[in-house]
């Protein structure tokens, strides 16, 4: 996800108030955590005939300051400007596909927050038309799009251009445009990608959240899909895309910025958990197309390469090992590929047996995590394919991969993994889908059942983010419980690791994960009265060995948590406690069992005082070995 602002402000103020450069550099500031791999931003003179001025930087976190460096040009006294932070999704995080881009001539400049699925087709035909675009992003293509469409109605003016253009876009928008004939409006649109507006005496803003035009006016108001607004010095008007007048709806804020930072929520770990069900849809975008096929074409591995993968590695370290084994699970059902899992610092020195028919996956949010970065590498010298799965693009590990799969969560600020997580799951089953499509394993009708239920998990995920109350009253009850055990069989395994995890990562309570099954061989010795023993016991072809292995662990006085499908008063008899989910699916099961088990570990930790954000001797990416 990226962040964009945007500030228009009429003659009428005094010079002090609400200078444009220093109002986009401080939003843009603020919206950081959205991210930093480049920032830019455009500034519109007061009079229409100055230039359109744009500067850009690339530099990760220091791009901003950057920015502030190169003003030299910039107009003395702008009436309008607009800026953008990136986080990369297409297109490498370089200068040239920093936003803000602009149209063939430099009149034209616009940002964008989203994805644009069908921007192929749109830049073939522009370039078929004569335009000229510069970068590898799907963004340039609007700013070309509108330029053809005001340049065939001139009279439709900016905001029109604006409209004719969006009606030929698929795809999730978030985006401000300017152009030095209009020099004191901006034009907004949105479709999914979150957009705010704010008005005060003489001035209208813009900005992908709250926080970034916070302090300028209280008065907010909010963007609906598919609607377009025009931004002038104190005035906001929107319409349809078809150019009906709509009112947008007010909205009030109080907060402090800290809070809204957290956009209300008490702490980025619950503002990412609440952000889960757009990573899920995000990592599936133009991925997983209406018409039920899957397309990888972005990683670059040909199909016969593919055909000619005889066994599969994952590497991983903590939460992405996690992920990790639920793809071991779904390619070996669906793809019927062999798959070892590794933890990536025992990888790379048990001399793995690898060769030039292996794929080695590599697994790892941030793409720079060490021990999984070394691992890859020791793959690549053996003469596997590498494949990796990230969320930062460009990142060492994308870097050093034959092919990439983005997980598009967008910035984790948190240091516990909750929706780059899912995301992981999410592209690591599209990769087995995707196998199995290759590798014809499965047929047809099989594959179209699949395909639906991938689609429905964004829905399912934001159902179970609905249940906190439920699950914080469990925390609650089991607040000063000394011990607690997670069990799951099959792909409740990896969920049962995860959720130990995440309760001792956040709250440093004494939490294990087992295969339930596994129970027996020793581990119920830690079984005694008093006891939480949080089981997976969603309906999968192991539910009635999971149900008996509750059994066990009730005799021996445990008290016992399970998560549940909706409605299953069969397994419901055997707990204390109910975590319920959606059902799916049951090799999607993961992406939404996973999620009460964040949420218990989140209330646990804030149960406890402590802060999630940050918890003690962590970091958000381990880059020493
Ligand atoms: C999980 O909540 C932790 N943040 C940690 O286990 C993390 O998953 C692990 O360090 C791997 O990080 P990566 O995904 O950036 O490689």
């Amino acid at each position: 996800m990226c962040g964009i602002i945007g500030i228009t402000r009429g003659p009428g103020l005094d010079a002090g108030e609400c200078e444009v450069l220093d109002v986009l550099v401080e939003g843009l500031a603020r919206l950081e955590y959205r991210g930093y791999d480049s920032a830019g931003l455009a500034l519109v003179g007061p009079g229409g005939d100055d230039p359109l001025w744009r500067v850009r930087a690339a530099n990760g976190t220091r791009s901003l300051d950057d920015l502030t460096k190169r003003t030299e040009g910039a107009p003395a006294d702008p009436s309008a400007g607009i800026g953008h932070t990136r986080w990369a999704t297409h297109g490498r995080p370089n200068e040239e596909n920093a936003h803000p881009h602009t149209d063939c001539h430099g009149h034209l400049a616009l940002v964008h927050n989203g994805i644009i699925e069908n921007h192929v087709e749109l830049s073939d035909r522009l370039i078929a038309d004569g335009h000229h675009l510069e970068s590898e992003t799907d963004t340039e293509v609007l700013a070309h799009l509108i330029e053809s469409h005001l340049a065939a109605h001139p009279d439709e003016g900016l905001a029109g251009a604006v409209r004719a253009a969006l009606a030929e876009v698929r795809g999730a928008f978030a985006l401000a445009v300017v152009h030095d004939s209009e020099p004191d409006v901006i034009v907004a649109a949105r479709r999914v990608s979150p957009l705010i507006m704010g008005v005060s005496d003489g001035a209208a803003f813009l900005a992908s959240d709250i926080p970034a035009i916070l302090g300028l006016t209280h008065d907010f108001f909010i963007l609906d899909d598919d609607r377009v607004a025009e931004l002038r010095p104190g005035v906001i008007t929107v319409t349809t895309l078809e150019g009906e007048p709509v009112e947008p709806a007010p909205l009030h804020v109080d907060w402090d910025l800290d809070a809204a930072r957290k956009d209300g929520y008490d702490d980025f770990m619950a503002k990412e958990m609440h952000e889960q069900p757009k990573a899920v849809a995000d990592t599936l975008l133009d991925r997983l197309l209406p018409d039920g096929t899957l397309v990888l074409d972005e990683v670059h591995l040909t199909n016969e390469q593919f055909r000619g993968i005889t066994k599969v590695f994952v590497v991983a370290c903590g939460s992405s090992y996690h992920a990790g084994l639920m793809a071991k699970y779904a390619i070996e059902h669906w793809a019927r590929l062999p798959v070892e899992i590794d933890i990536s610092s025992e990888f790379r020195y048990r001399n793995p047996v690898v060769d030039e028919h292996t794929l080695v996956i590599g697994v790892s949010q941030s793409g720079e995590t060490v021990d999984t970065f070394q691992a890859v590498r020791e793959a690549k010298s053996l003469g596997a394919k590498v494949l990796i799965i990230t969320n930062v693009v460009d990142s060492s590990m994308a870097r050093e991969g034959d092919a990439v799969l983005y997980t598009r969560a967008g910035p984790e600020i948190g240091v516990a993994s909750t929706k780059t997580h899912l995301a992981q799951i999410t592209a690591l089953e599209v990769l087995a889908l995707y196998l199995a499509q290759v590798r014809e394993t499965l047929s047809p009708a099989e594959a179209r059942g699949l395909l639906d239920a991938m689609g429905s998990l964004p829905d399912k995920v934001a159902e179970a983010m609905t249940r906190g109350d439920a699950v914080h009253a469990v925390a609650e009850r089991f607040r000063d419980s000394p011990s607690f055990i997670f069990l799951g069989r099959h792909v409740g395994y990896p969920v049962a690791l995860e959720g130990a995890l995440k309760l001792k990562e956040i709250s440093y309570l004494r939490a294990e994960g087992f295969p339930a099954g596994e129970l027996k061989h020793g581990p119920i010795a830690l079984v005694e009265p008093g006891t939480v023993v949080v089981c997976v016991a969603t309906r999968t072809p192991v539910w009635e060995k999971v149900i008996a292995n509750v059994a066990e662990v009730k005799s021996r006085g445990a008290s016992v948590v399970l998560v549940a499908n909706d409605g299953d008063e069969e397994t419901a008899r055997h707990a204390d406690e109910v975590l319920w989910v959606p059902a799916t699916e049951h090799l999607f099961a993961p992406v939404i069992d996973v999620v009460p088990m964040q949420m218990f570990a989140h209330s646990m930790a804030r149960l406890h005082g402590l802060d999630v954000d940050r918890p003690r001797n962590l970091a958000k990416t381990v880059t020493v070995e």
